[in-house]
């Protein structure tokens, strides 16, 4: 009896003295709620431990950013930055807010949020085994439902399943951005997409200007690019163009594969990685 009212005693000191402590930590889960915050150190995980959300640096530890990275692979790529371009404190703190945006804080300023479509009941942020972060209504999981998805907004990486393009209800363009360099994810100035005159076309740009092209589609591939099987053993193109979206997407035939596509600043090219044995091939 008295060591049961010396566990409560010692419980009921915690919950007066550390109550940030139980509202600010999350432990292994794939989500942040409304009533939870992930500040630096905490993680949120996909629910089969492929990918991994939380703060990260470069080897700089006054720049810190938001981001998604692999969890199991050694080097620990990161795949998204949510601020590339305004680095933050150790300080900072990301809170889902009930009118179900990520608001990204640092001494009480916003230096990121999110842009959800609509306001729901109970909204929560869950990162998925794809390595997409969604915020949704806690009991709608159909992806037509997400009211914000991170692949909407990629940073230079596509992974597969990401669809690079245009909704065009939306004016929204998704494209790849190029990091300034491997330490400094501050967007670059080549970018990765689709542009929809006169005909659909993807292209690598350098600012405003066309610098690279697939050439447009015919149906089967882009026509600048023989190289793209369309039996391939192990990859599905996609290419959809409607009046809602146009949009292209790769994804795996194996999905034990590990594989992911960056758009790179000094090389000025897409470069295809396949994990194998633990490191990245080209
Ligand atoms: C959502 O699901 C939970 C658990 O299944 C349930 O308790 C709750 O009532 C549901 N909420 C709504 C708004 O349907
Ligand atoms: C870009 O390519 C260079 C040269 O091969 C390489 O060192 C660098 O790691 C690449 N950067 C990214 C972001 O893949």
């Amino acid at each position: 009896m008295t060591f049961m009212l010396f566990i409560y005693c010692l419980y009921t000191i915690f919950i007066l003295f550390f109550p940030s402590l139980i509202i600010f930590t999350v432990a292994e889960t794939s989500f942040i709620t409304q009533y939870q915050s992930l500040s630096y150190g905490n993680t949120i995980v996909s629910p089969h431990g492929i990918f991994e959300l939380g703060f990260f640096n470069l080897g700089n530890p006054n720049k810190i950013y938001l981001g998604i990275w692999y969890k199991n692979v050694p080097l620990k790529d990161v795949v998204w930055v949510a601020n590339g371009g305004s680095p933050i404190k150790a300080s900072s703190i990301l809170k889902l807010n009930r009118y179900g945006n990520l608001v990204l804080t640092y001494n009480n300023k916003v230096v990121w949020c999110t842009s959800s479509s609509e306001t729901v009941q109970n909204p929560v942020a869950e990162l998925l085994d794809s390595g997409n972060l969604v915020i949704r209504d806690e009991n709608r999981t159909k992806a037509y439902t997400y009211l914000w998805q991170s692949f909407d907004y990629p940073s230079n990486t596509m992974l597969p399943g990401m669809q690079i393009g245009w909704n065009l209800k939306r004016s929204l363009s998704t494209h790849l951005i190029a990091w300034k360099s491997d330490d400094d994810p501050t967007p670059g100035d080549l970018s990765w997409g689709i542009i929809l005159h006169p005909y659909p076309e993807i292209c690598i740009m350098k600012g405003t200007k066309k610098y690279y092209r697939l050439g447009p589609w015919n149906g089967l591939r882009f026509s600048g690019r023989p190289l793209m099987k369309l039996n391939d053993p192990s990859n599905n193109y996609e290419f959809v163009s409607n009046k809602e979206e146009v949009y292209y997407r790769w994804s795996l035939k194996q999905t034990s594969l590990i594989s992911r596509v960056v758009l790179n600043q000094t090389t000025k090219e897409r470069r295809r990685y396949v994990l194998s044995k633990k490191s990245w091939t080209l």
